[in-house]
């Protein structure tokens, strides 16, 4: 399928994913060669569904003993600098990058389906943490993300409509959303140590209890002494949309390409679907989502 707007995505690895094209090399080779430690976290996400919070919270946790709040990394360098994509950050165009001198522990994020990861991040001891989205909001998130950083010249209009008849289908960057959740959900199911499932409802409802879950499953608890001094809450604020969106780094620059790094902020809340799609639109996703997930136990907050 040629469809230049959303990011060519076609039938890859002959299992039914839909990737964009750039990324079939460097997902490959980070197949072939990324090497998992027993002590990495990798950050597993479908795109849209909270990748960049996830990535400055368990940045912030793991490293809260090297950095101060108020000299974190994350008030100079956008999340997705300090903790790199396999595909488009680590793999872009290098087989064997340098990875040796990064400081324990590492931290990689992913947006692939569970079933294509590198198989030593499945093998290895290394920890996996998962975040999903409602596929309605995850839907105009990424509607959005697509306007924001369409390319210029592109002379094929975006109706909402028809990128959303691609969405039911499964026709998005590392779709079908559904896929990848239950991937994800199931090898939770099989092993709760490895793969921690967080969803971005529950986390805006409540982050600092989330802060403390994450800190506890990569290993990194907190003291009582910790809690005492608010460090949970702390953390959740240096991390949250507003104080994220608001910083110099993430209002300029780019990610890679014409991906601007402002794009990764745009509401942060659970529910905006309600202001762009219909009730029957909303109903198609619904009767998809229950039929996909059908006693697999996977419920969204809407
Ligand atoms: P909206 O487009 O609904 O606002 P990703 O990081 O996976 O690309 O997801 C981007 C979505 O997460 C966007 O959703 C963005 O606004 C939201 N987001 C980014 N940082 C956030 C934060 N710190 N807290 C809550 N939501 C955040």
């Amino acid at each position: 399928l040629n469809n230049t707007r959303v990011g060519i995505v076609v039938p890859s690895l002959g299992e039914g994913i839909w990737l964009p094209v750039m990324l079939f090399r460097p997902i490959l080779t980070s197949r072939k060669h990324f090497k998992a430690e027993s002590t990495d976290i990798i950050l597993t996400i479908m795109p849209k569904s909270g990748t960049t919070w996830l990535k400055a919270l368990t940045f912030s946790i793991a490293n809260r003993n090297v950095f101060s709040i108020d000299q974190s990394p994350l008030l100079t360098s956008n999340p997705h600098t300090l903790v790199p994509f396999l595909e488009y950050t680590v793999y872009p165009d290098l087989e064997n990058p340098e990875l040796e001198n990064i400081p324990r522990p590492r931290i990689f994020s992913t947006h692939m389906h569970f079933k294509i990861l590198p198989d030593s991040i499945r093998e290895s001891g290394c920890r996996i943490i998962y975040i999903c989205r409602n596929p309605l909001d995850q839907f105009v998130s990424h509607y959005h993300f697509i306007l924001q950083n369409k390319i210029e010249n592109d002379a094929v209009p975006l109706e909402l409509d028809e990128v959303f008849d691609m969405f039911c289908q499964g026709i998005q960057p590392f779709g079908p959303f559904w896929d990848h959740m239950l991937g994800y959900w199931n090898a939770q199911l099989k092993n709760p140590q490895k793969l921690l499932f967080l969803k971005y409802e529950d986390l805006k409802q409540d982050v600092s209890s989330h802060v403390k879950q994450i800190a506890e499953f990569i290993g990194f608890p907190f003291s009582a002494e910790e809690e005492n001094q608010g460090m949970l809450e702390q953390i959740s604020r240096l991390c949250s949309f507003e104080n994220l969106k608001n910083l110099k780094v993430n209002k300029s620059g780019y990610f890679i390409g014409s991906i601007k790094n402002s794009s990764f902020f745009r509401k942060g809340e659970v529910g905006d679907w309600i202001n762009h799609l219909t009730p029957a639109m909303a109903e198609r996703v619904n009767n998809l989502t229950e039929t996909k997930f059908q006693s697999s136990g996977l419920v969204f907050k809407m």
